[in-house]
Parts: structure tokens; C-alpha cells; sequence
């Protein structure tokens, strides 16, 4: 019987999942289903629920999106550290009646960074705008690289300065950079080799205050928004970084995910290059 598979979200109408994720399962002959399931607001678990409850296979795990990763976590029985860390779960994995939550989100840019862009964190100094979900998820496998430094600035100064508190305090990151929290104004006269955006404002179309100093020469510029240029990108640009979108990190976390579930780690490359065809 074919393995069952999902994504949770709100919206979910133009996920890609389902497509790099049979994409995935072509390339490895896996023999699995994999569909986007709209939970409404308030009823993720019910959906989940009704997900493993129906069905002619057996439901081996899902992917969980927008606004629902915070609730994956409290679901799952059992976590690995890094999504202790993130605070998110983004995949889950059905067994016997236990729920174990993982989050590949960063480690999906870790390999994004390295694999495809050839921009290896060790070493780097990182900046990270954004003190929300997305920032969360990246720091600890960021950390775990070793950059020379990780800066974290965000518009409101105290939740970067109270997020970089949490992280250089965490066990696991005994090892390389502590973490540094600020506003956007302290950034000013600072230089960086690697500025991630993780900030909802490239959603709104906002442009950030950044001095364009903080581009160092050769500087990648990483925008986790994918499938439309923001203001983040077009300023990094014209500062000279190397600009690249979240749609690297999308599969990535999902060959992440998929490797987890089937323990075949799947070639990204392809598939990458057929969504960029779409694009
Ligand atoms: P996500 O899960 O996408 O991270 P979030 O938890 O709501 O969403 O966090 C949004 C992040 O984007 C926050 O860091 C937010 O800054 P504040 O903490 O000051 O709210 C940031 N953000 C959103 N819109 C922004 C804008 N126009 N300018 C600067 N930062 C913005």
C-alpha cells in the first residue's frame, strides 16, 4: 500500500510542496502520496487527526506551513533540538501512535548556501534581519557552522537583543559565534559577507532601513521570500551582493523532510531547475 504524505497549511492553494515532493519520489522510486490539506484556523490537529484516521495507505508523516508550526510542535511527542530550538515544528512523522516534530528550515538554507550557492557560513559574518518564526529556525544550524560572527538586528530592537540572549545561553551553541542582538540603527558603519533576510517585509512590499555599508564586498544577500523580487533584494543589488531567493531553501527543506521520512536523500538540482523554469 502506498505511504500517505501531506502538508498542513492556511492558506494552501499555492504550495509547491506537493510538486517537488512527487518530484522527489519520481527520481527515487519511492512509493508515496503526498497532498496539500487546507486546516481551517482552528482545527490543524482535528485535520491531522483526520489525515491518519482516513485513507487507504498508511499516513507516514506531513509538512507543516503557515500558521500551524507553532501548534506541530505542542502536537509532536517527541522533538529533535533543533526544532527545541526554533521553537517550530515544520515535520512531523507518524509512528505507532507516536508523533516525532523536526524543523528543516534551517538546515534547507544551510545546504541552499552551501550546495547551491557555494557560500559556506564557517567562517562569515552573518547578519540576520528579523526576529520572528523565520529568523527562530535559522539561528542554531546557522550557529553550528561556525560563521565568525551572527548578528541579529530587527525593527524592534529588544525581541533581537532577547533572542540573541536565548541562543548564546543554549548548550549547543558553546561552539562558534555568540549571537548579538540590535535595532537597525546599530548596523550602521558595520560590514557583513553574508545578510539573510528573514523578515515578513519583503510580503508588504516594505523596504528596510539599512545603511548600504552593511554589504561587504562579495557579500551574498539572501531574501527567504521566494517568487517575487522585494525591496530587500533590488537593495542589495545595487549595494553589489550576490542576491538569491528563499526557493533554494524550499527544497531543500523539503529534501530535508523527504529524507527523513524515506532515507534517501534526493538530487535538489533538478528539481530546483524545474520550478525556476516556472518561475
Ligand atoms: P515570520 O514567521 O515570517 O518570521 P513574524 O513572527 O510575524 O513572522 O515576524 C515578522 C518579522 O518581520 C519580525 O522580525 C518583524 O519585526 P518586528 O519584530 O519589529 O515586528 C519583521 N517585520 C515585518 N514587517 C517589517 C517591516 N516593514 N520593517 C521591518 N521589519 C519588519
Amino acid at each position: 500500500m502506498t505511504d500517505r504524505y501531506a502538508v498542513f497549511g492556511n492558506p494552501i492553494g499555492h504550495s509547491q510542496s506537493p510538486r517537488i515532493h512527487s518530484l522527489f519520489a519520481a527520481q527515487t522510486g519511492q512509493d508515496m502520496s503526498y497532498q496539500a490539506i487546507l486546516a481551517e484556523k482552528e482545527g490543524f490537529v482535528a485535520a491531522v487527526s483526520a489525515f491518519i484516521a482516513a485513507g487507504k495507505g498508511p499516513a507516514r508523516g506531513a509538512n507543516v506551513t503557515v500558521p500551524f508550526k507553532a501548534e506541530a510542535f505542542r502536537l509532536a511527542t517527541r522533538r529533535t533540538p533543533r526544532a527545541e530550538a526554533a521553537g517550530a515544528v515544520n515535520t512531523l512523522s507518524f509512528d505507532n501512535g507516536a508523533i516525532s516534530g523536526d524543523n528543516t528550515d534551517g538546515a534547507g538554507l544551510v545546504r541552499d548556501l552551501k550546495h547551491n550557492l557555494g557560500c559556506d557560513p564557517a567562517g562569515r559574518r552573518i547578519l540576520l534581519l528579523g526576529a520572528g518564526g523565520a529568523a527562530r529556525g535559522v539561528i542554531l544550524p546557522l550557529l553550528l557552522e561556525n560563521p565568525a560572527e551572527l548578528v541579529i538586528a530587527n525593527r524592534t530592537e529588544e525581541t533581537a537583543a532577547r533572542l540573541a540572549l536565548e541562543f548564546a545561553r543554549l548548550p549547543g551553541c558553546a561552539v562558534g559565534a555568540k549571537p548579538d542582538g540590535t535595532g537597525f540603527g546599530g548596523l550602521a558603519g558595520r560590514q557583513f559577507d553574508l545578510v539573510i533576510n528573514a523578515t515578513s517585509a519583503g510580503l508588504s512590499g516594505a523596504v528596510l532601513p539599512l545603511p548600504t555599508s552593511v554589504f561587504a564586498p562579495r557579500c551574498v544577500a539572501y531574501e527567504m521570500v521566494y517568487g517575487r523580487a522585494t525591496p530587500f533584494m533590488q537593495q542589495a543589488g545595487a549595494a553589489g551582493a550576490r542576491v538569491a531567493d528563499g526557493l533554494g531553501m524550499l527544497v531543500e527543506q523539503a529534501a530535508e523532510a523527504f529524507f527523513i521520512w524515506r532515507g534517501v536523500r534526493p538530487h535538489t538540482a533538478q528539481v530546483l531547475a524545474a520550478l525556476n523554469e516556472r518561475a
